[in-house]
């Protein structure tokens, strides 16, 4: 039977015994408002053989800014726990804001270099908000392999190396993106958008197949596959706040030829920001 706990101490007890009985932990930190993407995960960590999957809900005000959507991020509970349920997630542990940030908490975990450019240029303290209570649910954890979706691309590699910097007995391990038949890549934003926006959405996708396709043809330049993604993202979205080619190791951006690189992308569709990317030469076709 699935446990559901809000006790950071309880949490920590259902680790260690799961530990105890020999049995290996898969832990899946979330905000909630689950979609397949998630699911993806906890299938992962039971697939890679974890006996005790622990998933994790708690939406963390550390990593919104101020006038970000804090307020209206979805929460939806009660369906996240079924759909635990039915997976055969063994533990869910959803905290309130005081039990993961009782009276008097004052400490920042901060990542430096890697969070500086992209979404660290336009989310500044964001990644400080998402390492402070990755390393809070880490030490709740203990000793497990820990489950990211590459969606969020960024924030993997920096997780990893916070882990590997603090020496955590956490094996950080990156799932591909989940998409929606028509290449969407899944979100919990994504319930958002109206179905005009939805359809301009996938601008996105389209840009990334492009460049997918032309990477797959034989285009290695850092500006012509940015481009490919530009021209779809352009005429259907407001803002752009970033299309990069960047290392897939120190996220810094690439230029001219190259023959490895992630392709990443920001950008604002009405009052919802959304970032998808593809991991040239890795990732399938979106
Ligand atoms: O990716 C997310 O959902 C969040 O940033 C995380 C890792 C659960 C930390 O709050």
């Amino acid at each position: 039977m699935m446990e559901v706990c809000h006790e950071r101490a309880e949490f920590s007890a259902a680790c260690e015994r799961a530990r105890g009985e020999g049995g290996r932990v898969g832990l899946v930190p979330t905000m909630g408002a689950l979609h397949a993407g998630h699911l993806s995960l906890a299938r992962a960590a039971r697939r890679d053989g974890a006996d005790f999957v622990a998933l994790t809900i708690f939406v963390n005000p550390l990593q919104f800014a101020p006038g970000e959507d804090l307020d209206r991020y979805p929460r939806t509970l009660e369906a996240d726990l079924d759909a635990c349920r039915e997976l055969g997630v063994d533990l869910v542990f959803a905290p309130a804001r005081d039990a993961m940030y009782p009276a008097g908490f004052q400490t920042e975990v901060r990542v430096t270099g890697i969070t500086r450019q992209l979404e660290g240029e336009h989310r500044p303290g964001h990644f400080d908000g998402v390492t402070t209570v990755v390393a809070k649910l880490f030490a709740n954890t203990g000793r497990c392999h820990a489950y990211f979706g590459r969606k969020d691309f960024q924030q993997w590699r920096i997780v990893e190396r916070m882990a590997r910097d603090l020496d955590l007995p956490v094996d950080v391990v990156g799932m591909p993106i989940v998409r929606e038949a028509d290449g969407l890549a899944l979100s919990s934003r994504n319930r958002y958008l109206s179905s005009d926006e939805r359809e301009r959405a996938l601008g996105i996708a389209r840009g990334l197949r492009s460049a997918h396709d032309a990477w797959q043809a034989g285009t290695r330049h850092a500006d012509a596959l940015s481009k490919l993604v530009r021209q779809e993202v352009e005429p259907a979205f407001d803002r752009i706040d970033y299309v990069a080619l960047a290392s897939p190791d120190t996220l810094e951006r690439v230029d001219g030829e190259v023959n490895e690189g992630v392709l990443l992308i920001a950008a604002h569709v009405g009052k919802t920001r959304l970032i998808d990317n593809l991991w040239l030469g890795v990732d399938t076709r979106p």
